[in-house]
């Protein structure tokens, strides 16, 4: 088997060499439509039936305005030796491109190239349980419910997200937020820990991570999304599978400060508890004109009632889906309330908590949405979750984690989510949100609860979480960089442009 990956090491170290000699500045020369059309012919005598030119095929994304891109070809990589070579030939051509884990980012470029060829990872999908039970190894394809549901048949599970068809591609590089997050930390901290971590560089080599080989590219992986290279496998911790608590309630908007009392004690005084976790959201109904409140419960034991909600079950709720059930099929009820096919944007603040400044940004949003409230689909959502210290303890093990969250108490991660239906609003809804932005920064800085960390998977494309990470890390990333990409594909002036860019 080593042989066999050194095989391969040695025949695409070959190719790369090649795409070495051809330093010229071929976007110079080519305009980008001619470069991609020459790559995109020549992956297509490669990858025949998974080299795609129109949407020939069912390719769906979430967000309508990444659905809207049109990429030059889509090309469909079964293995890390065909990603390499896909690498290969778009550097060779100096061709645009994107790569699609479970395509919920948000904007165009992010994961569905703009006129490049988009890298579509979902046939990427082994899962591979470690003798021992205590790791898994996982195609970097997967969306959170294909993992769930194999990792089921093990009676295991790992530390995932909360919506079924999320990507691990994009949901493991940034982070990973996941109800098992107090106990483990997340996803980022619970993977490449063995050697079978797969990336394939911008260079086309494929190497191996872990804290041991390629310790500066481990450190990077860990929260530096996809300025680095293609990943095509990840390693992660496996933990035994119970069937767990979770659902939803709702309540009407009257409960709004009693719930944003209990989140806090959740957050503050319950934090001794590791196997409790929960969000909780206020949004703003078109139908009734009027907003709504949203709880979703976590409790990783099958344990009906746990001391830590005992407080909330004593307010009037409207409807309740909790329950014990398996991961799997609660994340697809997760997915159930975020369907796709509306556009969207996500925008972040992170704080010390505060049940106050819960309500104030709560209240900033209600303000702001006034004059467009009533746009066609118009459903803004802010969402509160905690941030314990079992995260940020795991962040800074195995040499620590790019993230570089520092903080002596838990932190509240507050996340606004839009969903809008038409084109002609998208700059109205844009100026909504950099108005909220702006004034939840405003608000958490003059209270003194502000955090500098941004979580880069719910950010907006004009904040800087990479700044967030703190000016080390930041620079330690920026370095990393450099050296395995003297080109620059993968910055803003390369060839993978889309989401956060370090340079
Ligand atoms: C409905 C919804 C629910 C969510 N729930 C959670 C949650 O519970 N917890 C949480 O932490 N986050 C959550 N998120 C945020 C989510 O983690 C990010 O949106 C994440 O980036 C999505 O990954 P993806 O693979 O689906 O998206 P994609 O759009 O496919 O990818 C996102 C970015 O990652 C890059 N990328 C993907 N795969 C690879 C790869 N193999 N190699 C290199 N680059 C790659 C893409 O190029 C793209 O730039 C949620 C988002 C949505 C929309
Ligand atoms: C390549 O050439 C183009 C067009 O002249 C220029 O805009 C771009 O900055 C150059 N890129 C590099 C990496 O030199
Ligand atoms: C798309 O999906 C539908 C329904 O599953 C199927 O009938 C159709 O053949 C698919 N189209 C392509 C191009 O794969
Ligand atoms: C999973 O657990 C169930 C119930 O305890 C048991 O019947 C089954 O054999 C287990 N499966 C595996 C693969 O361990
Ligand atoms: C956690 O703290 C609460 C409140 O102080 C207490 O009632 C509970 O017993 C503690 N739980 C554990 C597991 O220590
Ligand atoms: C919004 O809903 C609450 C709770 O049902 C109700 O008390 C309030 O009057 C409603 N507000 C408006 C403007 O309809
Ligand atoms: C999960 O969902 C499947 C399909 O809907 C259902 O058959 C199964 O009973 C559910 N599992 C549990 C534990 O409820
Ligand atoms: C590819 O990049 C890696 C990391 O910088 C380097 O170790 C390797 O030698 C490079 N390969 C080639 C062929 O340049």
């Amino acid at each position: 088997m080593l042989l066999f990956k050194l095989l391969f090491d040695t025949f695409f170290l070959i190719l790369s060499v090649d795409a070495l000699q051809h330093e010229t500045n071929l976007s110079a020369t080519n305009p980008p439509g001619a470069a991609c059309a020459k790559a995109c012919g020549e992956l297509s005598s490669e990858f025949g039936p998974n080299l795609h030119y129109s949407n020939d095929r069912n390719f769906t994304v979430w967000d309508a305005k990444q659905q809207e891109v049109e990429s030059a070809c889509h090309v469909e990589p079964s293995t890390s030796q065909d990603v390499s070579k896909i690498l290969s030939i778009l550097v060779n051509h100096w061709c645009r491109f994107a790569v699609k884990g479970g395509g919920h980012a948000r904007n165009p470029d992010d994961s569905v190239s703009v006129g490049g060829v988009t890298i579509d990872m979902h046939l990427m999908k082994s899962l591979q349980v470690a003798p021992d039970r205590k790791t898994v190894i996982l195609g970097s394809g997967h969306v959170l419910y294909t993992m769930y549901h194999g990792l089921e048949a093990f009676n295991l599970t790992t530390i995932g997200g909360r919506v079924a068809d999320v990507g691990l591609g994009g949901y493991a590089l940034g982070g990973g937020i996941s109800n098992l997050s107090p106990k483990y930390g997340l996803a980022v901290d619970n993977i490449f820990e063995y050697e079978d971590g797969k990336i394939v560089l911008p260079n086309a080599t494929i190497v191996h991570v872990s804290e041991q080989q390629n310790s500066d590219l481990y450190f990077a992986l860990r929260g530096g999304m996809n300025n680095f290279g293609i990943v095509t496998r990840y390693t992660m911790r496996a933990v035994p599978q119970e069937m767990i608590l979770g659902g939803d309630k709702t309540y009407s908007s009257n409960q709004r400060d009693i719930i944003a009392h209990s989140a806090f004690e959740l957050t503050t005084i319950w934090k001794n508890d590791t196997d409790m976790a929960f969000s909780y959201g206020y949004s703003f109904d078109q139908a009734s004109d009027n907003f709504s409140l949203s709880f979703t419960h976590a409790y990783a034991r099958p344990v009906l009632h746990p001391a830590p909600f005992t407080q909330l079950e004593t307010i009037p709720y409207e409807s309740s889906t909790v329950r014990i059930d398996r991961m799997s099929n609660l994340s697809m009820e997760g997915a159930s309330h975020t369907p796709s096919g509306s556009r969207n944007l996500f925008a972040t603040m992170t704080y010390h908590p505060s049940a106050k400044m819960d309500r104030r940004i709560m209240e900033i949003m209600a303000e702001e949405i006034k004059p467009i409230r009533q746009l066609a689909g118009f459903f803004p959502n802010v969402i509160f979750q905690p941030l314990y210290g079992g995260v940020i303890r795991a962040g800074h093990e195995r040499g620590g984690n790019a993230l570089g969250i520092n903080a002596d108490g838990p932190l509240t991660i507050c996340l606004l989510t839009v969903m809008w239906n038409d084109r002609q609003d998208d700059d109205a809804v844009n100026a909504f949100v950099q108005r909220w932005i702006e004034r939840a920064q405003t608000a958490t800085v003059q209270s003194g609860s502000h955090h500098r960390w941004l979580y880069i998977n719910y950010a907006y494309h004009q904040q800087d979480p990479f700044s967030g990470y703190g000016e080390h890390n930041k620079q330690k990333l920026i370095d990393v960089q450099r050296v395995i990409d003297r080109r620059g594909v993968f910055t803003s002036r390369g060839l993978c442009r889309g989401y956060f860019k370090l340079l």
